[in-house]
C-alpha cells in the first residue's frame, strides 16, 4: 500500500468508488480546458487501472487525493516518468483537482508533499512539471513550488494536436530547490 500525508490531505491508492468523481471530473470541460477533450467513463476507467497497477509495481506514481477530515476524493497528484517523445526525459510531478476542490490550496499542499516524496525517495536530480502554455492555474503551482521556468524550454507537445494548447512549458525544480513551507 502506497499512501502520503499532508496536513488536509491523503494521497492513497485508488478505490472503486473514485471512478465515479473521477470520471465526473474528467468529463467536467473546465478541468479538461487545457487538455485535448474531455473523456468518457470508459477512458477514465482504463487511466484509474493504468495508475493503480504503477502504484503496485513501483510504489509510486498519480495517487488519488482525499480529504482527510471528510474522506471525499477530490483528484490526483502524483509522479511519473517523462512520457517517451517528449523533447526532455526526467520524472515529472502533476495534479489534477475537480472543480470543487480549486481555491483551497489543495494541489499545492498535495505537490509539495509528492515533490519532496521524489527527493527524498527516489533521488532524481530534479523534478519537472509539464502544462499548456496557458494554463496559468497549474503554472502558479508551479511557481509556489518553487519551480523555475526558462523561456528557451517552451515546446510544442507532439500528444497534442495542432492548435493553442500545443505550445508548453516546461518548469524545473532541483534537488534542495524545494519549500516546504508557506504557500
Ligand atoms: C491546476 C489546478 C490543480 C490548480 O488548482 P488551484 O486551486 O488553483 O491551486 P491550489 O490548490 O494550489 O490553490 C491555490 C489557491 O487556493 C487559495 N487558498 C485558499 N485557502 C488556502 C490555504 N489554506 N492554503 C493555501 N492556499 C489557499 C490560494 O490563495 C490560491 O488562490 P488563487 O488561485 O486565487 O491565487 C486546478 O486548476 C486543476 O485541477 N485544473 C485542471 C487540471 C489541470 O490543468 N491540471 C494541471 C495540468 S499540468
Amino acid at each position: 500500500m502506497s499512501v502520503l500525508r499532508t496536513d488536509r490531505l491523503l494521497l492513497r491508492d485508488w478505490r472503486a468508488s473514485d471512478l465515479d468523481p473521477w470520471a465526473a471530473m474528467n468529463a467536467d470541460p473546465e478541468v479538461r480546458a487545457y487538455f485535448p477533450g474531455v473523456l468518457t467513463r470508459e477512458q477514465s476507467a482504463a487511466s484509474v487501472a493504468g495508475f493503480q497497477a504503477d502504484l503496485d509495481r513501483r510504489g509510486w506514481g498519480w495517487w488519488a487525493v482525499e480529504v482527510a477530515a471528510t474522506g471525499e476524493f477530490i483528484g490526483f497528484a502524483g509522479l511519473d516518468p517523462v512520457d517517451e517523445g517528449m523533447p526532455f526525459t526526467g520524472v515529472e510531478a502533476g495534479w489534477r483537482l475537480a472543480r470543487p476542490a480549486w481555491g483551497h490550496g489543495y494541489a499545492t499542499e498535495a505537490a509539495r508533499t509528492v515533490v519532496s516524496h521524489a527527493f527524498e525517495s527516489l533521488g532524481p536530480a530534479e523534478v519537472l512539471a509539464v502544462t499548456a502554455a496557458g494554463n496559468l492555474r497549474s503554472r502558479a503551482v508551479m511557481d509556489r513550488l518553487g519551480m523555475t521556468h526558462d523561456p528557451a524550454d517552451g515546446f510544442d507537445d507532439p500528444e497534442v494536436p495542432e492548435g493553442p494548447l500545443r505550445r508548453s512549458v516546461v518548469y524545473r525544480l532541483r534537488a534542495g530547490g524545494h519549500r516546504l513551507g508557506g504557500r
